[in-house]
């Protein structure tokens, strides 16, 4: 159990056993509270109570078995049984994107009118899936609308900022706290369960918690572009965007993270949350350009890859593609707007056969193409006899190589890096033909096509 204990025990339920929901219940139960976190899904509820995990993120599993032991945490398919057990409630259910890139709020209305119609004691309910601004205003009118006996309720917005792959990490050392509230009964309560983490605590109106979320979203997918387009710059004089990223970002007003240029960003939440944040201020009368362009870089730098590769072999038609990595990230199995899924579709448009490795994604990525691709048992399966190798994802298992295998196995010794992950002075001397994003490229091999 985590050192941090509550100085309070609340019962709490988190209805959601989604990514953040599972998260966000296996640590409030670690810290000492009393957890129920709830999902419509049995099957996923039933895994759940046996202990197993649907989802992939380092060290979840044994805080979940850990806490549920010590009866700290439990799990049911029953909205009944979690209202009954929670005085504080955390709606941490889907926000899905619709066709038109608005936030999908159903599964939020859905619970907050079940929430009106169960509760029979006073219930804080705390948003803590992304949502639009005055999505707490909605909550709290379906609630006054749907409920049935007469007893007193508060919403609060808790945006969280966990990231996939360490995510406990970053529930449990947060840079800041987020509450947003308009009771006093609502910030004690809140400011209570998250005060043994001692990370600062921003209490705010619930509006502006609801558009920190956005913004900072937002500002980090901004980051990623803007170091993308400077990598563009950088293509073009030969400059290397790995050193313009580390002396800018030395600037504390700027900081290092969320600066690494390559095939840009995925998963499922930033490519939504922009989307989504874009809507917010069209329906506001504000046109954001600034994001409408951050989402064009992105998707320009997938297309890149692809161009990388034709600008090499020139017809990719019959040749061996090696993709090494598929999840949007590493230490998640998570293939969510993965970038990779962009390049194999224009690959296999472009008649290119693909092998490909993830450590942890495979399963994923058969669901979505089946029989088109050539799945490997291993780095090194997937890159034999390929004309080309592209680094979709920066596993550690992908760093250390020995590049003498991989020349000996390839048809060409040929690397795009979407990562920037491999040393430029490494492979220039090993003979490869080498494309990172935003960095020199080594265009001609020493001895080219394997003997
Ligand atoms: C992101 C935010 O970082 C979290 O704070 C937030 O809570 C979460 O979304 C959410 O809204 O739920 P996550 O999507 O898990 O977290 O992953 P990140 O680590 O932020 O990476 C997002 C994408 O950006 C990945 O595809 C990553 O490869 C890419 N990235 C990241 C870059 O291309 N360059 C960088 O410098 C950093």
């Amino acid at each position: 159990m985590s050192k941090n204990i509550a100085r309070k025990v609340y019962n709490i339920s988190v209805i959601g056993a989604g990514h953040v929901g599972l998260v966000t219940a296996s640590c409030l139960a670690d810290l000492g509270h009393k957890v129920c976190c709830m999902d419509n899904d049995s099957a996923k509820i039933d895994l759940l109570q046996k202990g197993e995990i649907p989802i992939y993120e380092p060290g979840l599993k044994e805080l979940v078995s850990t806490n549920t032991l010590q009866g700290n945490l439990f799990f049911t398919n029953s909205m009944k049984e979690a209202v009954a057990h929670g005085e504080v409630i955390f709606i941490a259910v889907g926000t899905p994107p619709k066709e038109s890139g608005e936030a999908d709020l159903s599964y939020v209305e859905n619970v907050a009118r079940e929430i009106a119609q169960l509760m029979d004691s006073y219930k804080l309910i705390v948003e803590k899936s992304t949502v639009p601004v005055e999505t707490g205003e909605k909550v709290k009118n379906t609630i006054n609308l749907y409920i049935e006996k007469d007893v007193p309720f508060d919403v609060a917005s808790n945006p969280e900022f966990l990231r996939e792959g360490s995510a406990i990490h970053d529930f449990m050392h947060p840079d800041r706290v987020v509450i947003g509230v308009d009771s006093e009964r609502a910030e004690r309560v809140l400011t209570e369960i998250y005060g043994p983490l001692n990370a600062p605590i921003i209490i705010t109106d619930i509006k502006s918690a609801e558009l920190i979320k956005h913004a900072s979203n937002s500002f980090l997918a901004m980051k990623i572009s803007f170091i993308n387009a400077v990598s563009r710059i950088c293509e073009k004089v030969g400059a290397d965007v790995e050193k313009v990223a580390q002396g800018i970002g030395l600037d504390k007003r700027i900081g290092q993270e969320f600066l690494n240029a390559g095939i840009g960003f995925g998963g499922s939440c930033f490519p939504k949350d922009l989307d989504a944040f874009i809507h917010i201020a069209e329906n506001l009368g504000y046109d954001f350009k600034l994001l409408k362009e951050v989402k064009r870089i992105n998707e320009e730098q997938k297309r890149l890859a692809v161009q990388k590769i034709k600008d090499v072999l020139w017809i990719i038609k019959d040749k061996k593609i090696a993709i090494w990595g598929g999840a949007f990230k590493p230490e998640t199995d998570d293939i969510r707007g993965a970038p990779v899924i962009d390049i194999i579709n224009e690959l296999l448009n472009e008649g290119a056969t693909v092998s490909l490795y993830d450590p942890q994604a495979m399963e994923n990525l058969k669901i979505i193409f089946g029989e088109k691709l050539h799945y490997a048992d291993d780095k090194y399966q997937a890159i034999e006899d390929a004309d080309c190798l592209v680094i979709v994802t920066e596993w550690d298992e992908f760093r250390n190589i020995d590049f003498d295998f991989l020349r000996q196995r390839m048809k060409l010794p040929f690397i795009v890096d979407g990562r920037n992950i491999f040393s430029l002075q490494k492979l220039q001397d090993k003979g490869f033909i080498y494309c990172g994003f935003g960095r020199p490229q080594i265009t001609n091999s020493k001895s080219g096509v394997k003997k």
